[in-house]
C-alpha cells in the first residue's frame, strides 16, 4: 500500500557521501542544525538521512539497537523533529549492510517497530548481502533470484504498513532488474528507487549517471521517483560550474535533492546553489515529469523538462573536455525542442531574463549549464 509521502522529490541530507560509516550523532545534530541556519530547511530540504553505520546488534529477543556511536535515537529523532526536520535511517534486506553492519534478514517487522518507535521517518533499504541471499537460493536462475529481490522488497513495504507510520520507502540496488518498472507498484509502494551504481565526487561519474537517466521518464511521478543518486555538490574537487551542472541536472530528472556534503562547512557559494530557490522549483514542479534529452550534439546535451502550467525548463550543458572551455561553436536548434521562433525566458541561476534565438551561439565553460524557463513557450 502506498503511504501519502513523496508527493514531490524527497528533499533533504544524507551522511554516506562526506561521512561514510564513520558518522555519528553529533554530525547529524550537527547536520540538522545547519540545515535551519544555512536557509536549507526554509527552501525544501526536510529530511535529515542516516546512511550505513549506525547499527548496533540484536538483542536476546532480536530487537536492533544503535552502536555507540549513536547513544540514544529515540533522543536524536526528537532533536530533529524539534526543529521541523525529519529523521531517515538505513537497513538492508540481507544478514549485512553494504558497510558489513547488520541488516534486516528476518527482522523485518521488528525492525520496522524499532523505527517507527524512534520515530524515523525514511527508510533506505539497500541490497547489499541480499545479492549473496538471492545466489545461495537460485543458484543459476537469475529470474527466480530477480523475484527473490522482489519479494524482499516487498516484506519490508508490509513491515512499514503494519507500522501506520508515513515513512518515506528508497529501495537501493543499483537499478538493477529494471527496478523502475515494478518499485511503485502498490505491492512494493516504493517512493524512490536508485536507477544506477554508485556516485562520486567527480564530473565523468555525475554525467555518466544523468545521461543513463534518459529514457526513464516515464516512469516517475509524485509519489514515485527515480533516483540516480545522491548530491555530491561540494564535494571532492568539483568546480562551480560542475556543483551547479550536477544541481541543474539533478532538477531537470525529479531527483531527490539529498545533499551528501558537510553542512556544517560548506562554503557560502556552496549553500547558494543548494538554496537557488528558482532551480528548486524545477525539482519540485507539481506536474512532477521528468526532463527527457531533447538532444545530444557534441559536447553539448540539451534537455527539456515540462512545468506546470505549459512552462518548459530548457537545461544545455558543456559536457566536453577543457578544449571547449569559454566560447565554442554550440548553436542552439530550437526545432528539436517543440519550439518555433525567438523565445522569452529566465536564466534560473542569475534571475535575468534571457531571450532564446534559433542556432544562437552559446557561450559555456566546460561542465557549465545554462538553464531557462520559458514561461510562455511558442511552439
Ligand atoms: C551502497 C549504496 C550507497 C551507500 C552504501 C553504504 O553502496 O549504494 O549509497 O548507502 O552502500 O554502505
Amino acid at each position: 500500500a502506498e503511504t501519502p509521502v513523496a508527493k514531490t522529490p524527497p528533499m533533504g541530507w544524507n551522511s554516506w557521501n562526506y561521512f561514510a560509516e564513520k558518522v555519528t550523532d553529533a554530525d547529524v545534530r550537527a547536520a540538522a542544525d545547519a540545515m535551519v541556519s544555512s536557509g536549507m530547511r526554509d527552501a525544501g530540504y526536510i529530511y535529515v538521512n542516516i546512511d550505513d553505520g549506525w547499527q548496533g546488534e540484536r538483542d536476546a529477543k532480536g530487537v536492533i539497537h544503535s552502536n555507540a556511536r549513536f547513544p540514544d535515537m529515540k533522543a536524536l529523532a526528537d532533536y530533529v523533529h524539534a526543529k521541523g526536520l525529519k529523521l531517515g535511517i538505513y537497513s538492508s534486506p540481507g544478514p549485512k549492510t553494504c558497510a558489513g553492519y547488520t541488516g534486516s534478514l528476518g527482522h523485518e517487522k521488528q525492525d520496522a517497530q524499532t523505527y517507527a518507535a524512534w520515530g524515523v521517518d525514511y527508510l533506505k533499504y539497500d541490497l547489499c548481502s541480499y545479492l549473496d541471499v538471492m545466489k545461495a537460493k537460485a543458484p543459476n536462475d537469475p529470474e527466480a533470484q530477480m523475484r527473490l529481490m522482489e519479494s524482499a522488497y516487498e516484506t519490508m513495504r508490509d513491515a512499514l504498513d503494519t507500522t501506520h507510520r508515513p515513512i518515506v520507502y528508497s529501495l537501493c540496488q543499483y537499478g538493477m532488474d529494471a527496478v523502475w518498472e515494478w518499485a511503485s507498484d502498490p505491492r512494493v509502494g516504493g517512493n524512490l528507487w536508485r536507477t544506477t551504481g554508485d556516485i562520486s565526487a567527480d564530473w565523468d561519474r555525475i554525467y555518466a549517471l544523468a545521461s543513463q537517466q534518459a529514457g526513464l521518464a516515464a516512469y516517475s511521478r509524485p509519489g514515485h521517483w527515480n533516483d540516480p543518486d545522491m548530491l555530491e555538490v561540494g564535494n571532492g574537487q568539483l568546480t562551480a560550474a560542475e556543483n551547479r551542472s550536477h544541481f541543474s541536472w539533478w532538477a531537470m530528472l525529479a531527483a531527490p535533492l539529498l545533499a551528501g556534503n558537510d553542512l556544517s562547512h560548506m562554503s557560502p557559494a556552496v549553500r547558494d546553489i543548494l538554496t537557488r530557490r528558482d532551480v528548486i522549483a524545477v525539482d519540485q514542479d507539481a506536474l512532477g515529469k521528468q526532463a527527457t534529452r531533447a538532444y545530444a550534439d557534441g559536447e553539448t546535451e540539451v534537455w527539456t523538462r515540462p512545468l506546470q502550467g505549459g512552462a518548459l525548463a530548457v537545461a544545455v550543458f558543456n559536457v566536453g573536455g577543457t578544449r571547449y572551455a569559454g566560447t565554442h561553436p554550440f548553436h542552439l536548434d530550437l526545432a528539436k525542442l517543440g519550439l518555433r521562433g525567438t523565445q522569452q525566458g529566465e536564466d534560473l541561476w542569475t534571475g535575468k531574463a534571457v531571450t532564446l534565438q534559433d542556432h544562437q551561439p552559446i557561450a559555456l565553460h566546460t561542465h557549465d549549464v545554462w538553464l531557462v524557463r520559458i514561461a510562455v513557450p511558442k511552439r
